[in-house]
């Protein structure tokens, strides 16, 4: 738990907020995320709240949306009954941004992600340019779902590539064809989508500089407007951690890693794709506008089992399993486990923390001067428009940098 928080505490079962946090919702923009906790089959590096219908032992979709209903009348409810300043009626803005993410939210119906959405339209109004995006495996998707999601007002999609190698895919237990890829995105064209992100892993064991530059290729083939590049990461408790400790296969490699990552940044600045975040890099106005206000410590509410929020520095997380999750609201409880209530300087060490990762950086005035300069001097990061900013190598060390400038 970070230092300076004023807590970190069980979470009402109403799930109100603490009044004095209600107060200026209009000064941000208000996100919500949905997770689909739902997969076909378990990659063995994932580490994210998601069950396979095996596990489930049910078919839970009907109570997926069921339950996403219920918790958005709940924010409702929580978000419009205002601060003390404004007598307790509170006026929420409009929503600016929606993500749907999982697990693997196409594997429910198009019109369960539709009716949710429609649900937050309803309760929330939406901004005019607001931005729906539907996480999406290339293999669970046909022209005819992703028409209905179009049509149903999503208007990006993000695709789980990770590599365009079948031996790197069979490393990460990826279920997919890698053409299969090819074959969505031109779907989704064909379906009115023109935001498509094509998410990527790197550093695979066993993958080479070769197979990344094929995964590169194939990217840039596709014409899409925005990538994400993951390291990879080995989570604890997962099957690749597990063949790791045993020697089945090698650890992921720093120095090759680093490599990777001057390779795909190189070959994206050259194909008229700009950074915008460490492992974010888009065409010009195609930036995920959700995940921005997640950088910039925005309010977004998680809908969804084990799906976290945050409010004006409340934080708080969903119970993970989804029986129990519905459970509670179908009992009108708030299915939120635990909450933590951030403090005014707690909140600005995390908001270097999330704005530091941008290319657009963070205003000098709030970073002490000292390390400001041994960082420029230590050629990881330059001052730009009055904002320090992350340089190349900068990026590479991304953490350490952030560590330097928030312990
Ligand atoms: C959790 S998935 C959800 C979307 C979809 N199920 C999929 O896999 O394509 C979102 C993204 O997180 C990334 N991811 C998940 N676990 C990761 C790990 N251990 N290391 C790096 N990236 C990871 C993958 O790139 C994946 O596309
Ligand atoms: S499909 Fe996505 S969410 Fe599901 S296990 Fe694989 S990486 Fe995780």
């Amino acid at each position: 738990m970070a230092s300076g928080q004023l807590s970190g505490e069980v979470a009402p079962l109403d799930g109100l907020l603490p009044a004095d946090r209600l107060e200026n919702l209009h000064d941000k923009p208000l996100s919500f995320y949905l997770h689909v906790p739902y997969c076909a089959s378990r990659c063995g590096y994932c580490d994210f709240n998601t069950y396979t219908f095996n596990e489930l032992g049910e078919n839970h979709s009907l109570k997926w949306l069921d339950g996403v209903k219920q918790e958005i009348a709940l924010a409702k409810k929580v978000l419009t009954t205002g601060g003390p300043k404004n007598g307790g009626i509170g006026v929420t803005p409009k929503i600016s941004t929606i993500f749907v993410g999982g697990g693997t939210p196409t594997l429910l119906e198009a019109e369960d992600l539709v009716q949710a959405i429609a649900e937050l339209k309803a309760a929330f109004g939406f901004e005019p340019n607001i931005e729906i995006t539907t996480e999406a495996n290339p293999d669970s998707v046909d022209l005819e779902k992703l028409q209905a999601l179009r049509a149903g007002g999503f208007n990006r999609i993000s695709f789980g590539m990770q590599s365009a190698v079948p031996s790197v895919l069979k490393v990460l237990e990826r279920t997919h064809n890698p053409e299969n890829v090819s074959k969505a995105v031109s779907m989704a064209r064909t379906a009115g989508f023109e935001q498509i992100n094509l998410d990527l892993i790197y550093g695979t064991p066993g993958e080479s500089v070769e197979d990344l530059q094929t995964s590169i290729n194939a990217v840039l083939a596709l014409d899409v407007d925005h990538v994400s590049a993951y390291a990879l990461i080995v989570e604890e408790g997962t099957r690749l951690a597990r063949s790791i400790s045993k020697n089945e296969i090698p650890h992921p490699d720093d120095d090759d890693m680093a490599d990777k990552y001057l390779l795909l940044d190189k070959a994206f600045s050259e194909n008229g794709f700009n950074w915008y975040e460490v492992s974010n890099w888009a065409k010009p106005n195609s930036d995920c506008q959700h995940n921005i206000h997640y950088w910039k410590s925005s309010n977004w509410w998680g809908i969804g089992p084990g799906a976290h929020s945050h409010v004006n520095g409340v934080r708080w997380w969903n119970e993970k399993l989804p029986r129990i999750w519905s459970q509670r609201l179908a009992d009108g409880q708030s299915p939120a486990n635990a909450r933590e209530v951030l403090d005014s300087k707690t909140q600005g060490v995390e908001d270097i923390m999330l704005r530091m990762r941008l290319a657009e950086g963070i205003a000098v005035s709030k970073l002490d001067n000292k390390i400001v300069e041994q960082l420029v001097e230590d050629g990881l990061a330059q001052i730009q428009n009055e904002n320090l900013v992350l340089n190349l190598t900068g990026r590479l060390l991304a953490d350490r940098v952030i560590d330097s400038l928030t312990d």
